[in-house]
This record gives C-alpha cells, sequence and structure tokens, in this order.
C-alpha cells in the first residue's frame, strides 16, 4: 500500500464552491439593525441589550439576565445564532426532574454557524493557525479552507455509513484535521466523541464502547514536546474490544507507515475524492452534538452529553465577554481538544464569532520554556487562555523567558481548569501581562458547557482580586447550600456550590444513564444544579472556589476520580484493597497519593509492586493518572460499616494530625497511628 504523506495538513488551494442554499437558509445578510433604546453604553456593549427595558450598565445586564432569563436568552438567540427554523419555546426546564431543553422547535446546523457565514462574509480571514510542535512552523488555514476540508470530511463519514444520530469517535490531537472532523460530524447531523490523545487503549475502547461508534478518527503518530506517540497502534489495540467498530480514519501526522487492515482508511488520500460541498444537515436545537466522557466519584467515567444550539450559543456568548474578544483578534487557547475547554474555546465559541483562533500542539517547555511567549510574539496573540498548572512550572525557570518575548499584542490573561494561587495569579498578571492585562480566573466544568464565573464581563475600572473567579456570568445565579440543604444567604460565607436555574450551556444528560445524571446533579439539592464543587463568597459578594466536595481530584487540571484509580490498583494480584486521595502540589495543583495494602502472606518487593501498579495504571487509565506516592499499610481506616475514611488520611498526609476528628467511630483506631507512622518515613520533597 502506498501513502501519500500530510497531504491534509497543508491548506489545499481548491477553487471553492459555494454553498449556496445553507447560506440562505442559515445566515442573515447581517446583524439586524439595532435600535438603542436602553442604557447608553449598554447596547455598544452588548447590541441585544438595546431591548431590554431600562437596563442599564453591565452588572443590571447581569441582573436582568438571571431575573429575566427568557427574554435575555431569547434575544441573544435570534441576534448570534443563524437558524433554519425560528424556535417556538425558549425554555422548557424542570431542574428537580433533569429536564433540560431551550429553543425548542428551532432548527440550526452548528458547522453552518461556525463556518459558512464567516466564509459568506470574509471567506480569506484565517479560521485556524496550527502551531505545530516544531516551532516556527505553524499553517494557517481560512474559514474557507477549514469548511472545505470539513465537507470532504463530512462527504467521507457519509460514505463509510455515518448517518444522522450516530456517534463517530475522535482520539487525535489539537490540529486542523481534529477541528474538521469535529466539525463534520456537527455537518452530516452526528454526533462527536473526543477522547484525549493521552488516554491508554482500555480507556479508550471503553468510551467507543459506550458511545457504540462504528468510526473512528486517529492519526499515524501524535508528536509533542518532540515525543513521538503511537496513536495509530493504541487504536488498533482498543477497537479488538469495540465489536461496533466498522472503519478507522487515519490521518498522517509524520512520514512514519504504520500497519494498516481492511477496516483502516487512508484519510488524506481519501477526503481528495470527496466533494468539497456536503449540504448542512437541519439539526433540532436539543439534538445531540457531541459527547465527552469525564470523571466522577464512581469508576466509570461518564458521557456528558450537549446539545446543539443552547451549547453553541453559550459557548460563542462566554468566548465573547469573558475575555472581551473584539473581531479580529487571535484568541490562544492552548488546551487540548480532547478536554472541554478545548471544545468551547478552541473550536466551538471562537468559529462561531469569527475569530482566528490557535490551535497549539505543544508543551510550555518545548523546546524551552520560552515556547508560549514566543509563539504570543510571533502570531501576535491576544487572548491568552492556560491553565494553572503551566504558569506555576514557567514561574520557577524566571522572568528572563518571559521578558525575552514581545507581548504587547496581549489584551486578556485567562486561567482555567483549577484554583490559580495568588503568587501564580500575580506573577501572570504583572510578568506576562506587563502589569496591563487582566486576568480572568475562569471557573466552569465539563457539565456547564462554559465558563460560569469571572472576573469579567465587569465595567472596566471594578476590581480583580488575585485568584478569585468572583462575577457569575449573565444567565448564572450561583448559590451557596449549608450541610442541611439550606441556601446560604449571608456574604462571607462558604458552602456547596450550586446553581439556581438551568442556563443554556449545561450538559443536558449523560449518554445512556439519566437516571446517574439526576442523582449526581439534580437530586443532592432538589430544583438546583449541584457542581460537586465548594465556594467562598467573600463580604463583598464574590465567588472563589475552595475544591471539590466529592471524591475527584484535579491533577494538573485533568480530573480524575479516586475510585478509578483504586478499581485499577485493585486488580494488580497482591493487592487487597486501596485508599487514593489528592494532596496539594506545588506544580500540578493535586497529586496522588495511593495507601495500599497486600493480600495475606504476599510476597512482593516494594520496588516491583511501585513498578507494577504504575504500569497498570498507566495502561488501564493513562500515565497523569499515576500515583506520585504509595504506601504499603497493614490495614485502612474504617467506619464500623466499613467506609474507608479518606478524610483522615488527608489530614495526615497534609500533617493536619490536629483535626483528625472523632476517631472513635473507626472500626479499629489503632489503623490511624500506623498510618501516621508509615507516612512519616515518606519524603513528600
Ligand atoms: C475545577 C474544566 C478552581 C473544579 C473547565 C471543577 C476550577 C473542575 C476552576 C472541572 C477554577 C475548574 N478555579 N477550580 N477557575 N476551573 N476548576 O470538567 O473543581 O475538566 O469542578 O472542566 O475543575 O473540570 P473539567
Amino acid at each position: 500500500m502506498t501513502f501519500t504523506s500530510a497531504i491534509m495538513w497543508l491548506p489545499s488551494r481548491f477553487s471553492f464552491k459555494f454553498s449556496v442554499s445553507a447560506l440562505r437558509r442559515g445566515v442573515p445578510p447581517s446583524y439586524p439593525h439595532v435600535v438603542r433604546r436602553g442604557g447608553c453604553n449598554t447596547a455598544a456593549f452588548m447590541p441585544e441589550a438595546a431591548g431590554f427595558e431600562g437596563v442599564s450598565g453591565r452588572a443590571a445586564l447581569q441582573e436582568f439576565s438571571v431575573s429575566n432569563s427568557e427574554d435575555f436568552w431569547a434575544a441573544v438567540a435570534r441576534h448570534r445564532l443563524s437558524w433554519m427554523q425560528p424556535f417556538h419555546t425558549v425554555q422548557d426546564c424542570d431542574l428537580s426532574r433533569g429536564r433540560i431543553k431551550w429553543f425548542q422547535g428551532g432548527m440550526l446546523n452548528v458547522s453552518v454557524n461556525c463556518l459558512d457565514r464567516q466564509v459568506h462574509i470574509r471567506p480569506e480571514r484565517v479560521a485556524l493557525i496550527w502551531e505545530r510542535d516544531e516551532r516556527g512552523s505553524e499553517v494557517r488555514y481560512t474559514y474557507r479552507e477549514l469548511l472545505e476540508m470539513t465537507c470532504r470530511v463530512g462527504n467521507l463519514l457519509k460514505r463509510h455509513g455515518v448517518r444522522k444520530g450516530d456517534c463517530v469517535t475522535i482520539y487525535m490531537p489539537t490540529c486542523p484535521l481534529a477541528v474538521a472532523s469535529m466539525l463534520a460530524c456537527a455537518r452530516i447531523g452526528a454526533a462527536h466523541n473526543v477522547v484525549f490523545a493521552g488516554f491508554s487503549a482500555d480507556a479508550l475502547a471503553e468510551r467507543i464502547r459506550d458511545a457504540q461508534s462504528s468510526i473512528v478518527i486517529t492519526m499515524n503518530q501524535g508528536v509533542r514536546g518532540g515525543k513521538v506517540t503511537e496513536l495509530k497502534k493504541t487504536v488498533d489495540t482498543a477497537v479488538q474490544s469495540c465489536p461496533t467498530v466498522r472503519h478507522v480514519f487515519v490521518a498522517m501526522r509524520t512520514e512514519t507507515l504504520v500497519p494498516m487492515t481492511d477496516r483502516d482508511v487512508l484519510m488524506d488520500e481519501e477526503m481528495l475524492k470527496e466533494d468539497v460541498v456536503c449540504e448542512p444537515a437541519a439539526m433540532n436545537s436539543e439534538d445531540v452534538l457531541f459527547l465527552l466522557y469525564t470523571s466522577g466519584s464512581t469508576g466509570k467515567p461518564k458521557g456528558l452529553v450537549h446539545t446543539q444550539a443552547g451549547y453553541l450559543l453559550y459557548a460563542a456568548l462566554t468566548q465573547r465577554y469573558v475575555f472581551s474578544y473584539h473581531d479580529g483578534d487571535v484568541f490562544g487557547c492552548v488546551a487540548d481538544i480532547g478536554w472541554i475547554t478545548g471544545h468551547s474555546y478552541i473550536v466551538y465559541g471562537p468559529l462561531a464569532n469569527g475569530a482566528t483562533t490557535v490551535l497549539f500542539e505543544s508543551t510550555p517547555v518545548y523546546p524551552d520554556p520560552g515556547r508560549y511567549w514566543e509563539t504570543v510574539e510571533r502570531l501576535k496573540i491576544n487572548q491568552f487562555y492556560g491553565a494553572p498548572t503551566a504558569i506555576r512550572l514557567l514561574l520557577k525557570y524566571g522572568d528572563q523567558w518571559v521578558n525575552k518575548y514581545d507581548r504587547s499584542s496581549l489584551k486578556t490573561l485567562g486561567s482555567v481548569g483549577e484554583p490559580i494561587n495568588t503568587e501564580a495569579w500575580e506573577w501572570y498578571h504583572r510578568v506576562v501581562g506587563e502589569g496591563r492585562c487582566p486576568v480572568v480566573d475562569t471557573w466552569w466544568q465539563t457539565e456547564t458547557g462554559g465558563i460560569c464565573i469571572a472576573p469579567k464581563p465587569s465595567e472596566p475600572d471594578e476590581e480583580i482580586v488575585p485568584g478569585m473567579a468572583m462575577r457569575p456570568f449573565f444567565g448564572i445565579k450561583p448559590v451557596l447550600m449549608d450541610t442541611e440543604g439550606k441556601v446560604l444567604t449571608a456574604n462571607n460565607t462558604s458552602g456547596a456550590l450550586c446553581i439556581a436555574q438551568p442556563w443554556p450551556g449545561m450538559a443536558r444528560t449523560i449518554h445512556n444513564n439519566h437516571e446517574r445524571f439526576i442523582e449526581t446533579y439534580c437530586q443532592p439539592y432538589p430544583g438546583y444544579f449541584f457542581t460537586g464543587d465548594g465556594a467562598y463568597r467573600s463580604p463583598k459578594g464574590y465567588y472563589q472556589i475552595t475544591g471539590r466536595l466529592d471524591d475527584v481530584i484535579n491533577v494538573s487540571g485533568h480530573r480524575i476520580g479516586t475510585a478509578e484509580i483504586e478499581d485499577v490498583v485493585n486488580q494488580c494480584s497482591a493487592v487487597a484493597e486501596s485508599a487514593v486521595i489528592g494532596y496539594s502540589h506545588d506544580i500540578k495543583g493535586q497529586g496522588i497519593y495511593a495507601f495500599v495494602v497486600l493480600k495475606k502472606n504476599m510476597k512482593i518487593k516494594e520496588e516491583d509492586l511501585y513498578k507494577q501498579l504504575n504500569s497498570v495504571v498507566s495502561e488501564k487509565i493513562a500515565k497523569y493518572a499515576c500515583p506520585d506516592f504509595i504506601l504499603l499499610v497493614k490495614r485502612l481506616p474504617k467506619t464500623r460499616s466499613g467506609k474507608i475514611m479518606r478524610r483522615v488520611l488527608r489530614k495526615v498526609v497534609e500533617s493536619d494530625l490536629d483535626s483528625l476528628g472523632d476517631l472513635s467511630t473507626l472500626d479499629d483506631p489503632a489503623a490511624v497511628q500506623e498510618i501516621i507512622e508509615g507516612h512519616s518515613k515518606i519524603s513528600m520533597k
């Protein structure tokens, strides 16, 4: 078999056949003329607000968006999305029953909103800048080229039997073809399931099976930080246990040939045979756009479901207002498309707003710790959005790596995925942003679809407090709950963070498990959406996230359930049981600490056991889920009913022995003493 290498990785210069019918149905020639009636600068800030009687200023707009939620979202949805058929009902939601429906009756196509309408106005605007791992070799794709590529993939999927309602799994790093694949699914009405390309074959297989995909899209190899990963090989292993998979599309990122079977399709070659026009499917607002698996507090990852109109609208509105994005800006979100941040702020939000969005394939330290800032200078990035873990790492390398490069293009700096400590926040603000760029610490989740709490939008002169997400976004009404489930109304208080009313961006269900969706998010505080996080509300009413309330830990911004790791550790033949906790780690935010009890009479060298445990965790989940510390113990602290007391383990690891609490309820209080002694021999440095 012959290989044509990397054809689709360079923009083709094919003449563009315009999909006129799609445009006629989908795209108004320009936004409707807005009559100014509201507050004077409010309408300039948000044109729709001109129709909101008596609303002046951003705080008033937020207030209006919550108290007149339907009016607010109806106006925004009409104004910012292109509909094939208008919606007749703004919302039909009942949080207590887990029923969430927005913009019913409306029909649209997400790829038309992200591509065709830009092509109609500015076909030659750059949609994607692919910042390849090899520094200085970036590739630009215009909106016209991205639409063309998307149509070809859409037609290829159709030719291989993908129909409306099917789900396609995408196992690719951040790259243009991954974006085109996501949009191609949206174009033909299929759902996508992007699986982070760092996941193991087992983790991938579990997600393919749950999504029942017949097609998997991957690459021969991935390239990141100068290292090659064998993506196709991982897919080959995964699909052995996935009977639903009929074809694997393989794109070429490197020149290396990989073994191909009859099941495999050479994507670059086959795409060239396809037409550059692909009629967009008319989708209902509540049809599924994608599944995205994330960790919860049980062993099984949950496939959160996002739908078409509400998700797209929310991603677009937050991208525009939290980051003060303006037409023509270059938006640089350096996340991976395998996570929700990549979905909302690399792909859907920026493209729906006609932005130029950066696809960052590399790492913050490759080939040196100046990589981000050199990229900012070369690509003239205006908004930079990254993770605290990377900021903490770069801070340690010193200011010279930042100062070497011109960052005058930067206007807003964003942070996401985990709490950002004050030191990192201040360095980001003072050194990276030269004290002139607002830093927005954005709180949200896979479940929320887009940013829910962030310092912006706010009036230009309003304060931003380091390390605080601060202000709810439009349409978001956060509440704090006490342990009895009562709403805490006072300020300067902490509680469980819930959201009191539905918003268009929220997840609708868990794929194939609506019961679990209701149990996890709707039942803990009936009538409210429970986030799983705790928060503090300051005397001035600002929110600060204090961390997870469940058994989910956050390693370098990656969510992982302790139960998921325990399930895998317990599969080792030598292990009787285990308990995994997160502890505070200066770079990763949280590290993983595993307490392991061996089976009776088990003789195994500690070293061998550690090796075995690490390899099984990276084989079954991913490398980032490997424990940093493993402590062999004789028994675990348990209640009399057999529940492992992880709280006690956390206190021991935090050396907070004074607040171990009442141990008399433990089955065997002496177990704690043993653990304290064992832990004292471990150096956590
Ligand atoms: C945590 C990532 C503190 C939080 C977008 C949440 C944060 C989980 C912040 C979601 C923040 C996210 N400050 N904690 N600014 N942003 N988190 O689903 O615990 O990967 O519940 O979504 O990350 O992680 P997920």
